[in-house]
This record gives C-alpha cells, sequence and structure tokens, in this order.
C-alpha cells in the first residue's frame, strides 16, 4: 500500500492506496473553508497553520496499516509553497522513519488521475483542466506524456468564481456559492464580454471579464440595486460568459484537432453549466466525456495516491534530500 498526502492549497488529505488492485483502502479530508471565508480567499500561513493541525489528527487514523506501507507519497507541486511544505516534511518524516521509498506527486497528474480512481487508465484524452489555481486544456498519452496546448494568461476559471463571490461579500469557495445564486438568476440581464473572442490562440484570461463584472457591481451599488435578484442576475451572467469563453476556445480546438475522449478535471469541474455545455459540444464529436466522481473533483489525496501507484510501478522516487517544493511548474509540459 501507498500513503499518500496533499496540502498544497487549503484541503488535508491522506489517503491510502492498495498498489496491486488501485483500490482505495482509506481516504480522509479536512477542508479549511470556513476558516478562509471571512477573508474571501485562501490565507496561505493560515492554511499551513491548520495544515500542521489537521495532517497529524488524520495521520493518528493510518497508524494500523503502517506494517503494510511500501511506500510514501506526496504532492510537492504546484500549489501555495508554505503549505506544501507542511506535507512534504510529513512525508521526509515518515519516509525516514518507516524506511520506504518517497514519491514526488505533480498535482495536476492529480486532477487528471482522479478520473481513474480504482479505474484503469482511458488515454489519449484531451483534458480540460479547471481548478483554483489553472485552466488548461491538455493533450494526455500517458502519465508521462502529457502536453499543455493553452493556459490562462492571468486568472483561472475557478478563481474568477472566487473574486466574483468576493467582490459580492457571498463567501468563499465561490464557485459552488456563485453557481447556487445563478440558479435564480438571468443570464442574460448583463452583457459581458466574451474574453478573447477575436484571438485564434488557445488561451485564457478572466481578468478582463472579472472587472467589467466589478464595474457592474458599483454601478448597482451606486444605484442602491444590489439586491438578491440584480447578485443573482450577475452570477448568472457571469457564469454564462466565463463557459462562453471556454466553449468557444474548445469549439476552436476541436474543428483543428477533433477529440477522441474528452475529460473534465479539477475542483470547478463540478461547474453543471460547464459540464452540461461540454458534453453537449461532445456528443457532436460522438466523443465521451470522462468525468471524476464529485468528492475527487476538489483536492484529495485519492488522486495522490492514484498517480503515486503508477509511479511506485516505474520505481519513480524520489530522495529526501531532492525533494522540493514549487509553487509553479513549467507550463508546456508536465
Ligand atoms: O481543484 P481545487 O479544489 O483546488 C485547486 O487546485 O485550485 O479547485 C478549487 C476551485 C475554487 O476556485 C472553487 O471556487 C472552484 O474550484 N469551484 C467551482 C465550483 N466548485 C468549486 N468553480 C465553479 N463552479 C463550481 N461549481
Ligand atoms: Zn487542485
Amino acid at each position: 500500500m501507498i500513503l499518500s498526502i496533499e496540502s498544497s492549497c487549503d484541503d488535508s488529505s491522506i489517503a491510502i492506496t492498495n498498489i496491486e488492485t488501485k483500490e482505495l483502502i482509506y481516504h480522509k479530508k479536512i477542508s479549511q473553508e470556513l476558516e478562509h471565508s471571512a477573508y474571501g480567499g485562501v490565507v496561505p500561513e493560515l492554511a499551513a497553520r491548520l495544515h500542521a493541525e489537521a495532517l497529524p489528527k488524520i495521520l493518528e487514523e493510518c497508524k494500523e496499516y503502517f506494517q503494510d506501507l511500501k511506500a510514501i507519497a506526496v504532492t510537492n507541486a504546484p500549489g501555495l509553497s508554505v503549505t506544501l511544505t507542511e506535507g512534504v516534511t510529513m512525508a521526509k518524516a515518515l519516509s525516514l522513519s518507516l524506511n520506504i521509498p518517497l514519491i514526488a506527486v505533480n498535482h495536476l497528474k492529480g486532477h487528471i488521475y482522479s478520473l481513474f480512481i480504482e479505474k484503469k487508465e482511458q488515454f489519449p484524452c484531451t483534458i480540460l483542466l479547471v481548478s483554483g489555481g489553472h485552466t488548461q486544456i491538455i493533450e494526455a498519452n500517458n502519465l508521462n506524456d502529457m502536453r499543455v496546448i493553452g493556459s490562462t494568461m492571468d486568472d483561472s476559471f475557478g478563481e474568477s468564481f472566487d473574486k466574483v463571490s468576493k467582490m459580492m461579500g457571498l463567501g468563499y469557495p465561490g464557485g459552488p456559492i456563485v453557481q447556487e445564486k445563478a440558479k435564480t438568476g438571468d443570464n442574460e440581464a448583463y452583457d459581458f464580454p466574451i474574453p478573447l473572442r477575436q484571438s485564434p490562440k488557445i488561451e485564457f484570461s478572466y481578468s478582463g471579464l472579472k472587472n467589467a463584472v466589478r464595474i457592474a457591481i458599483l454601478k448597482e451599488e451606486e444605484n442602491q440595486n444590489l439586491n438578491e435578484q440584480t447578485i443573482s442576475n450577475i452570477c448568472a451572467s457571469f457564469q454564462k460568459t466565463a463557459s462562453d469563453h471556454i466553449l468557444m476556445k474548445l469549439k476552436k480546438y476541436f474543428k483543428v484537432n477533433p477529440p477522441i475522449t474528452f475529460a473534465i478535471v479539477g475542483g470547478a469541474s463540478a461547474n453543471t453549466e460547464l459540464r452540461s455545455r461540454c458534453e453537449k459540444l461532445c456528443e457532436t464529436y460522438d466523443c465521451p466525456v470522462l468525468l471524476a466522481e464529485l468528492k475527487y473533483c476538489s483536492d484529495n489525496a485519492a488522486m495522490i495516491g492514484r498517480v503515486a501507484v503508477e509511479q511506485y510501478k516505474n520505481s519513480d522516487f524520489i530522495s529526501i534530500n531532492k525533494i522540493d517544493v514549487k509553487s509553479r511548474i513549467k507550463e508546456s509540459t508536465f
């Protein structure tokens, strides 16, 4: 079995995965959403302190499995340096004290393998990764052959939901809150500009849309009109435009590179509008859409353990002196 640790942002999570069967034996996650909600976003130092409390608590529950462990896996990049360090420090200590190898796992590969928890991988696959830190289209052939086709130039899809929510004081994380408010809103009430509409490139940007939403909110505040209904209308119009942007780029990309299998991963893949619109687009290509179970969309150690099983089979270990945390990784390949 492999024990895996995830602490790249505001979720403390540990999992235990059977190497042979890929079965998830144990999985626990302690989220910090409540603690960060008052600030409208993740406060890195607070997150690190909460990991330092939560991870040992979870580890205590795993002691019965220690004798069966063959490796320790941990997310080391990308993420918040101070929070990654909490997980990596624990992983190093465990590797050293149990005298078993250490596996460094890329968080983005983790999100991709959230599709395959307790399942066989399905490649090649065109992947839309939408999280709090990333918006990317990736062509994946296998674990070690993944190519980033397009990324965001500024904010990510999920992050833009967090910021829109913060602007209206709705709380954190913004994704589920804005999605819920949007249900009772008119998505045509505001005509927000679709980002990079004219650009032929496959790339994303959310800063302009975020600014347009900010101006709309200010206007409604000035007119003392920022009530429940206008908030819902802003959320619905924003959500539609945020998805329009992705759908436009996907259509452009698919025209030249029709997908064989398509997948949406990452915390923001929980967005139902984005999911259903992507599914509709893929129907026209007769292309199946893979989605992770909702509980594995946001950050978790089960997905890290699933990648680690493959790395274990490839003897892809790292020495405890060599592992370091990286807040960013090279964007073009990983
Ligand atoms: O993957 P994740 O848990 O953390 C990162 O690796 O960043 O993703 C969290 C992000 C947050 O920005 C959150 O607001 C967003 O995913 N999110 C959503 C939804 N649920 C979560 N964004 C849009 N719609 C949702 N339903
Ligand atoms: Zn993530």
